[in-house]
């Protein structure tokens, strides 16, 4: 077995403190990681405060990962020592079922086993995130990184750079299309530079109004303050897409309003609490209520050659690893510009 120490919570309870653990020796198809940088997804968050309700601690978090490779099993072969790799939500799956064999491992007929807190399916006990010195994963769940890409500012591209990815593809945003991108966060940001990139006139919705200004510079044709009524009967009945980031409850009615006939609000933010739709709102000029999870092991090495090629990257704010209760806070109150990012380095037993 391998050693791995990180940080854990060992309760519901931003309080990180150091834990010992192992990694799995290599099989066969297995990568072994030195981890660099680990983004801090809402999801984190949510995990390590057990507001979905699921949580089995002690849980390290993280699952959007770069870092160089230490060693590989014997029928690896896109991977050598030395190489830049990136690993994200997922770590396996059954490898059996017609969406892992399409590459759409996120849809797994068996369920996937993600980056953390997930049974470990092969030493037991569970799997831990990426706020950790290294990590283990099959060569289909760790992915090919540019050679000169901004490590830092590409580990979010593993979660929230696919997440947005997927949806604004599969309902095919792009030139002609007016879209909504609902909390500039960490995926609402990378859903705008991802629109803007497609061609489409893209409209943020947000409730912070100090973001106006980068929302327009990271690519909005214009800003809605969404909380303001008066500001979204200008625009209703008028997106052909919206896409719905935001981590807290919220009235998702108010969004279907503003969807042209037959257009389509995408949810990928996960509150804590359900929505409540009211029906009549979505009848009405047959609006369509839908939702994506993540990404496939196809995509993902798709939007990250994509990202490579276009110039885009994530706004990041990089802290060491004793920040956490600080970058978890200000997240919480919507003040992060626009995803924190460990530098692992820091990372000292
Ligand atoms: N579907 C998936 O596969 C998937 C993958 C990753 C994450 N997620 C989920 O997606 C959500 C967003 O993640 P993230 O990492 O982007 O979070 P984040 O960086 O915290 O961004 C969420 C944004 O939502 C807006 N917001 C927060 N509270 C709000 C409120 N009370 N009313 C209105 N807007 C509010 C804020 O934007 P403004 O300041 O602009 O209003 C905030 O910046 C989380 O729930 C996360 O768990 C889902
Ligand atoms: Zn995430
Ligand atoms: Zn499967």
């Amino acid at each position: 077995m391998i050693d791995s120490f990180g940080y854990a919570v060992k309760q519901a309870k931003v309080e990180f403190t150091p834990l010992e653990f192992k990694r799995r020796d290599l099989r066969p198809s297995d990568v072994l990681i030195d981890i660099m940088y680990c983004g801090i997804c809402h999801s984190d968050i949510h995990k390590v405060k057990n507001e979905w309700g699921n949580t089995v601690y002690p849980l390290v978090p993280g699952h959007e990962i770069i870092g160089r490779v230490v060693s590989v099993g014997s029928s690896v072969k896109k991977f050598k020592a030395g190489d830049i790799a990136g690993v994200g939500v997922m770590v396996d799956s059954c490898g059996k079922c017609e969406y892992c064999k399409a590459g759409e491992e996120n849809c797994c007929r068996n369920g996937f086993v993600g980056t953390y807190n997930y049974d470990e399916p092969y030493i037991g006990g569970r799997t831990y995130g990426g706020y950790s010195k290294n990590i283990v994963a099959p060569e289909k769940f760790t992915f090919r990184i540019a050679p000169n890409a901004d490590l830092a500012a590409t580990a979010p591209l593993l979660c929230a750079g696919v997440t947005t990815y997927v949806p604004l593809k599969r309902w095919k945003v792009g030139k002609g299309t007016k879209v909504g991108i609902v909390g500039l966060g960490g995926l609402g940001h990378m859903g705008v530079k991802l629109a803007h990139s497609f061609g489409a006139h893209v409209v943020v919705l947000t409730s912070s109004e100090n973001k106006i200004k980068d929302a327009m510079r990271l690519g909005a044709n214009e800003v809605l303050l969404w909380k303001n009524k008066n500001e979204l009967e200008k625009h209703k009945v008028s997106f052909n897409f919206i896409l719905d980031t935001v981590s807290a409850p919220h009235d998702v009615n108010q969004l279907l309003g503003l969807l042209d006939v037959g257009g389509a609000i995408v949810v990928v933010g996960i509150p804590s609490t359900p929505h409540s739709i009211d029906a009549g709102m979505l009848i009405g000029g047959h609006k369509i209520l839908a939702g994506s999870g993540i990404g496939g092991t196809k995509e993902t090495q798709e939007m990250l050659d994509y990202c490579a090629k276009n110039g885009i990257k994530s706004d990041i704010e990089l802290i060491p690893i004793t920040k956490l209760k600080e970058a978890y806070d200000r997240t919480e109150k919507s003040d992060v510009k626009y995803r924190f990012v460990i530098d692992m380095s820091s990372l000292k037993k």
